[in-house]
């Protein structure tokens, strides 16, 4: 394949945060990428780049997914929220205050993956219980707080039925 063909763009169109994009991607591109260079949505992190750490979840359809192992083209036609769009215009949605007041984060670069992967699970499940909350937390990794002030976060959300 000569670079031009390389290169080839195609229109997609995507709806983020309620917002509808036409873009021009390359079919290689990942949804992740597009997120943040396209969009400017840089909450997203990236961090491991094959599927492990969940720094990349957003939700697809209200389903948490790693946007580091799906294609942008892939996003065609679904609703994409990322962490920009759990987040009221002013302030701190309940789920990142119970993150804010129970000091859930440290680095914090994990913590957009876990807000989206834990927003989800409440969504679905107001009233999770602990082991619950860990057994949805399994699939992101955070280095630097021990998980306890994360799970005590997300109980403390669900309790006061946020
Ligand atoms: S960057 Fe996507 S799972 Fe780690
Ligand atoms: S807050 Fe630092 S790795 Fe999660």
């Amino acid at each position: 394949m000569s670079q031009a063909e390389a290169r080839q763009t195609q229109r997609v169109v995507l709806q983020v945060n309620g917002q509808r994009h036409e873009l021009d991607v390359e079919p290689r591109w990942l949804l992740a990428d597009v997120l943040r260079h396209q969009l400017g949505l840089t909450a997203t992190h990236v961090g491991c780049e094959q599927g492990v750490c969940g720094a990349c979840t957003v939700l697809v359809d209200g389903k948490p997914e790693r946007s580091c192992l799906m294609l942008a083209v892939q996003a065609e036609g679904c609703e994409v929220t990322t962490v920009e769009g759990l987040t009221p215009a002013a302030g701190l949605s309940p789920l990142q205050a119970a993150f804010q007041q129970h000091h859930a984060l440290q680095c914090g670069f994990c913590t957009p993956g876990i807000l989206v992967t834990m927003e989800a699970l409440l969504r679905e499940n107001p009233h999770p219980d602990e082991a619950t909350v860990r057994e949805a937390l399994s699939g992101n990794v955070c280095r630097c707080t021990g998980y306890q002030f994360i799970v005590d976060a997300v109980l403390a959300a669900a309790k006061e039925g946020r």
